[in-house]
């Protein structure tokens, strides 16, 4: 087979239509709609007990945004009059094998890994002044209230013992005490997509869906009736484990050897911790039928990263920075210009094919709060892909317009950016407000 025939069957297995985005939607509806019901359903729908904010809340709060291996700590004050000011932050990784420390691998226990997170409150809290902290923790926790939460399950490939099954605000306030820190109470415990629709919704109106499209994939949402209260309240969907969608041979493979197979379909079909390894399988393919040359690294996990898939994807001209991004991360020096160009539609088929799940998706969510689509909606998103993949914002929203032909203009995204810390302080100080009444 030469290379142009297999790039077009490879377009018929990555390319969705339209109309496939429509079923695509309309299935993620219907299992919006089971799992809010409580019934079977891969997407977990999980109450979050706080609505949008109203910017009056107000205080000195810590936040901690922990979503995977850097972790962020802020001190912020909010003024009660819709502004945040972040008064200090430290950024620290989880795992640093220069230092020697891993606390995501299955060495590590719930005690290390908090107890080094709270070393790194105690470095920011100022001595002598009561805080309130907000922890975005962007795993699927099982709310019990606004500060408490149930660990279901690690995503991520994270491996930490001891914290699956856990109550993490109680790990949490463990090693605060712990750490010497008895004036900081922990009052609020959210997912980063709650924390980035917080802070969208914090200074802008008609903010009702958020989300993230970077290493991991999630969004949540404004339900504007929930079964449990019976008011506003926002849900994350941990939509990244929806499952009804049309799987390949190479997402069928990365799932058999991933640590969680079964878990995070969709997450393992979009999001940036695996499009460089979905792409690794489609070059091993390539390179086994002699369209790309062989290499060793082919055999090895995570050598594509994001900033290699982005600079193939802005190449032009001769490619010269696909070769480049060929000869470190593939070995393979001195590709034809052929086959340089195959290697950027393979990268760009992955990235268009998930812009667009991403935005069947949104389009479910949508349906599901205004099923006319009368009203304007934004939906703010926060993460590399977005941010920072050349195409990819552009492609999402062509997606959603071309979903939405009647409503065009009314269905927007924005960029959130770290809106999921900000997003903890606020969660935190709405939290310490409702307690003292
Ligand atoms: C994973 C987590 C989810 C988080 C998302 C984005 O899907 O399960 O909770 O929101 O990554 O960080």
């Amino acid at each position: 087979m030469d290379l142009n025939t297999y790039l077009t069957q490879l377009r018929r297995d990555l390319v969705l239509s339209v109309e496939e985005l429509e079923r695509i939607s309309v299935a993620f509806q219907g299992a919006m709609a089971a799992g809010l019901a409580g019934k079977p359903s891969s997407l977990k729908m999980l109450p979050s007990f706080i609505g949008l904010p109203t910017g009056k809340e107000r205080g000195n709060v810590v936040a901690i945004d922990f979503g995977g291996t850097n972790v962020r700590v802020l001190d912020a004050e909010l003024d009660g009059a819709g502004s945040i000011q972040v008064k200090r932050m430290i950024r620290f990784p989880l795992i640093d094998d220069k230092a020697g420390y891993n606390y995501l691998n299955e060495k590590a226990d719930a005690g290390q890994l908090f107890g080094y997170i709270a070393s790194k409150v105690a470095q920011l809290v100022r001595p002598g002044v009561d805080y309130s902290l907000g922890h975005t923790f962007s795993f699927p926790c099982q709310q019990l209230s606004i500060n408490k939460a149930r660990l279901l399950l690690w995503t991520k490939e994270i491996k930490t013992r001891g914290v699956e099954g856990q109550e993490i605000g109680a790990l949490l306030d463990a090693a605060l005490v712990h750490a010497g820190l008895p004036r900081v109470k922990s009052d609020a415990i959210i997912n980063d997509t709650v924390g980035t629709l917080l802070a969208a919704a914090y200074s802008r109106k008609n903010v009702d869906v958020a989300s993230i499209c970077g290493t991991g994939h999630n969004t949540c949402y404004l339900e504007p009736a929930h079964p449990l209260t019976g008011g506003p309240m926002i849900v994350n969907m941990e939509s990244g484990n929806f499952d009804i969608v049309p799987q390949t041979r190479f997402d069928k493979a990365l799932d058999a050897g991933s640590e969680y197979p079964g878990q995070q379909v969709v997450e393992k079909m979009i999001s940036g911790y695996y499009l460089g390894e979905i792409a690794r399988l489609i070059l091993s393919e390539m390179s086994e039928m002699g369209l790309l040359p062989k290499s060793e690294n082919l055999a090895k996990h995570q050598i594509l990263r994001g900033a290699d898939l982005d600079r193939i994807l802005e190449d032009t001209g001769d490619l010269s920075g696909t070769q480049d991004v060929a000869n470190r991360c593939l070995l393979m020096d001195k590709l034809s210009l052929e086959q340089r160009m195959a290697l950027q539609t393979v990268i760009t088929l992955l990235a268009q094919r998930s812009a667009r799940f991403v935005a069947s998706t949104f389009q479910g969510t949508l349906l599901h709060v205004d099923p006319e689509l009368e009203k304007p909606h934004f939906i703010a998103i926060d993460g590399s892909l977005y941010e920072k993949m050349p195409g990819y914002a552009a492609w999402l929203q062509q997606a959603l317009d071309e979903l939405n032909p009647g409503a065009l203009g009314r269905v927007s995204t924005l960029l959130a950016k770290d809106g999921s810390g900000i997003g903890a302080a606020i969660a935190a100080a709405t939290a310490a407000k409702e307690a003292r009444g």
